[in-house]
């Protein structure tokens, strides 16, 4: 995963119904370690593009491939392998609510093969990156959403992404846990070098990391700045 354009993507198709696209003629690059805004109208295909990415929805035409990976024709071991290496946070947050905080962030952890004691010292040094130190034993409905979406943050940062896609993931937030988001990004972006992809209604205004912006109108994805 060191390819220099970590996503490629050529002539695409996206659709869910023959003979309605929803994303069209669209060819663009993203540079590794770029952080770059996707922006557009409700419903311009904003999700289904970035759902497309993490292997959800599959090309109807055209090219589409992740970190050397093609996505076209991607079998199940291959899209998991793929998987690793992103971290995926969305406006809903998407938590197991069965689970308390601690173990939304860890399970990933232990499945991918660490050691319980590597878990825990991960887990807890996320927890307290997210600013959620004391909330370890919480389940997510006890939470802000907020909060939640915090926890969301550690999790998709527990396995260090390569990429990680983030749809409107300040969508519903208070503006204490957007500052939280947005600067995790920015210091994954800054100090890891993390591919940063996110979807968003308005660009924050006091980023300090440079950026790239895709507008989506039309089905077409123009590259704005
Ligand atoms: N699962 C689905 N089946 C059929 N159509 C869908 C599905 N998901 C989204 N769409 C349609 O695709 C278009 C783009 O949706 P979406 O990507 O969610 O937009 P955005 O995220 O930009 O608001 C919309 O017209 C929507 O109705
Ligand atoms: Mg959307």
């Amino acid at each position: 995963m060191n390819s220099k354009n970590v996503i490629v993507v050529k002539d695409l198709l996206l659709s869910y119904k023959k003979g309605v696209p929803i994303i069209r003629d669209t060819s663009f690059t993203v540079k590794s370690g770029s952080f770059v805004f996707i922006t557009g109208p409700s419903g311009s295909g904003k999700s289904t593009l970035l759902k497309s990415f993490y292997g959800e929805l599959k090309p109807q035409a055209g090219f589409l491939q992740i970190g050397g990976v093609s996505l076209n024709d991607i079998k199940p071991a291959k899209l998991a392998f793929l998987r690793k290496y992103l971290g995926i946070i969305f406006q809903d947050y998407k938590l197991i609510k069965e689970w308390t905080v601690k173990k939304n962030v860890m399970l990933p952890l232990l499945i991918a093969g660490y050691s319980k004691e590597v878990c825990e010292a991960q887990t807890k040094k996320l927890l307290k990156h997210v600013r959620l130190t004391g909330k370890e034993d919480y389940y997510p409905l006890e939470l802000s959403g907020g909060e939640q979406q915090r926890v969301a943050m550690a999790r998709a940062l527990a396995h260090n992404p390569v990429i990680i896609l983030a749809d409107e993931p300040t969508g519903n937030l208070d503006e204490y846990s957007s500052r939280v988001i947005w600067s995790l990004l920015e210091s994954a972006n800054e100090q890891l070098g993390t591919t940063i992809v996110v979807v968003t209604h308005s660009i924050p205004t006091n980023l300090k990391v440079p950026f790239k912006h895709h507008y989506i109108e039309d089905g077409r994805v123009y590259e704005i700045a």
